[in-house]
């Protein structure tokens, strides 16, 4: 396949992903040769512009203090469409003057402080800890830090939010990455037009309580917006009116941040993955009751299903109907009585509000597929689009500097995608293995290697290694982490160890 010649890119989002393409751009030579793991290519390929909506870089590891609604308002309940991130996320009208404006002359109007249902702020808590081995929360070319390879750590081989945060700041002010991220910024909208992107921008600037607002073109685009920020919440019956005559006592897990809410409470959590483990493991020692209702079991990890149904917490199917006051029937016709918290453990959805006509989702759901993607990367009818950050797996850094390395290596014109026919039988043929729905984007540690990492590698630009050259030995790790997760669980569940103490000592 023919490729247009790319000057300038854009990368939406200045997470993990958003600084992995940022840091591969920049070590991408004009010859298309990588220097990735040693200097900066003094000639680089591409002009590259990242745009965060935040302040700061780091995407959901950049936790600040601030923190978004516990649920969306009332008024947003009523409409009973709460699952749908298009009615919950509230996106700016974009102004008709910004048609011409450039980031050094944009349109300026006074700041709009009804921002709180862009959803911008991070899921992550003081307390938490990540729950992937330390060695595949980092990309293949930052150093192992020999602290963290200490089994007496009592999170072992885990990292605090804390620790993490700062391997990310360590390795955005060792490389200047923040030369090339502006930041406020939010990615409005994207069209294509005569060959170029044109990305809307809104500036924000809360000293000066202004909004800047400009466009500007682009030969090519990594989205790396991330896939857990917007709330997903199952409609239920029932739950808008427990809302109204009750507010304070719902609550999904991207605004928790504080174990002292289960202090005395009869608890419910709604959801059986990851998040639900977690909250439960810091709610049970201090809660009067706790109650977890679960639609199935866990696709990947069985001990989350055995620990959510162990000593003490009470197990229920899907709600069928919460009650004015707290009382939940469940489908199979059992009732427990007056909660006082309800907290939604439901996940996040995909969401591309900024560009829908490119990447497609499948349904509204925390198990949604994005479509038109060939190796969850580039998009089939636009290869001049990219997602970085849709691969759900045990190494999802190691995913996101593949999947950046192969945007690399075909937009420098080294790499050739096949055509766009053998493109869209590698999506239809992974629907057929896998489900059109998340478990499309999930591979397991065993085969990603194969399955995922190698083919992505094959497009690669001169010279890079291949993400798992040397890590790859280690993918066991992967299982390991997850009896330690299990155990740390049960540790925390049953008192053996206090909260204070998984704080990376
Ligand atoms: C509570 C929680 C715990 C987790 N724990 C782990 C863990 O232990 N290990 C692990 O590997 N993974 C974990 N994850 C998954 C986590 O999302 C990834 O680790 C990683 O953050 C993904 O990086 P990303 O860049 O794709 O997304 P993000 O980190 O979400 O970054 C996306 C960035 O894009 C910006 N953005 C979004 N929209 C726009 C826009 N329109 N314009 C401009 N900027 C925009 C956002 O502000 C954000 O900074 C966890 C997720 C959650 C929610
Ligand atoms: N570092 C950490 O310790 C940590 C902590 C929290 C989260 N995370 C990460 O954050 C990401 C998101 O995890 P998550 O657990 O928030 O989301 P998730 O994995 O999408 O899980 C959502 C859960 O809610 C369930 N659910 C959805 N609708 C439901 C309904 N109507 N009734 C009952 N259950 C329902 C889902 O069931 P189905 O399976 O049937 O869809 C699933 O069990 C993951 O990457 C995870 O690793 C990490």
């Amino acid at each position: 396949m023919t490729f247009p010649l790319i000057e300038n890119v854009a990368v939406i989002g200045a997470g993990p992903a958003g600084l992995a393409a940022l840091y591969e751009f920049l070590h991408l030579n004009k010859d298309g040769s990588s220097t990735v793991g040693s200097n900066k290519s003094a000639d680089p390929i591409f002009n590259v512009t990242v745009f965060e909506q935040k302040a700061v870089p780091g995407g959901i590891w950049a936790q600040t203090n601030d923190v978004d609604l516990p649920i969306p308002p009332q008024n947003i309940l009523e409409t009973s469409e709460y699952n749908n991130p298009d009615v919950i996320q509230i996106n700016q009208p974009i102004p008709k003057e910004v048609i011409g404006k450039t980031y050094q002359s944009p349109y300026v109007k006074k700041l709009n402080p009804e921002r709180q249902l862009e959803w911008t702020h991070s899921g992550v808590y003081p307390d938490l800890f990540t729950n992937v081995a330390c060695r595949f929360t980092r990309f293949s070319y930052q150093p192992i830090e020999p602290e963290y390879w200490d089994e007496k750590r009592s999170i072992y081989p885990f990292l605090t939010q804390e620790e993490l945060k700062s391997r990310f700041q360590t390795f955005i002010t060792k490389e200047n990455l923040s030369d090339y991220i502006r930041y406020n910024s939010r990615v409005q909208n994207v069209i294509k037009d005569k060959g170029k992107w044109i990305l809307t921008i809104r500036e924000s600037n809360e000293v000066l309580n202004r909004e800047n607002w400009y466009q500007q073109e682009f030969d090519a685009i990594v989205v790396a917006n991330g896939h857990y920020s917007i709330p997903n919440i199952p409609v239920i019956q029932g739950l808008a009116e427990f809302n109204k005559s009750n507010p304070g006592k719902v609550i999904h897990s991207n605004a928790y941040r504080d174990s002292k809410i289960f202090q005395g409470k009869r608890v419910l959590f709604v959801g059986g993955s990851i998040s639900t483990a977690n909250l439960v493991q810091y709610a049970f020692p201090l809660a009067n009751k706790v109650v977890v209702s679960r639609r199935g079991s866990h696709k990947v990890f069985p001990w989350i299903d055995e620990a959510l149904n162990s000593d003490g917490i009470i197990g229920k199917p899907e709600i069928q109907q919460i009650d004015h006051d707290g009382s939940v029937l469940f489908i199979d016709g059992t009732i427990e009585s007056r909660f006082d918290l309800i907290v939604f453990t439901t996940g996040y959805h995909f969401h591309y509000p900024f560009l829908n006509d490119y990447l497609e989702v499948t349904e509204n759901s925390n198990s949604s597929r994005v479509s038109g993607l060939y190796l969850q990367t580039f998009s089939i009818k636009d290869p001049t689009l990219a997602l970085a950050g849709a691969v759900v797996s045990g190494i999802n850094f190691l995913t996101i500097e593949s999947c950046v390395a192969a945007i690399a290596g075909v937009w420098s014109g080294v790499k050739q995608l096949p055509s766009k026919e053998k493109q869209e039988d590698w999506e239809v043929e992974r629907v057929k293995l896998r489900g059109n729905n998340l478990s499309f984007h999930h591979y397991a540690y065993e085969t990603i290697k194969e399955d995922l990492i190698d083919p992505l590698y094959s497009y690669a630009a001169n010279e890079r290694a291949n993400p798992l050259m040397e890590d790859g030995n280690f993918l066991d790790e992967v299982a390991i982490a997850g009896i330690s997760l299990k155990k740390l669980f049960y540790n925390l569940k049953e008192e053996r160890l206090t909260v204070s103490q998984t704080k990376g000592i």
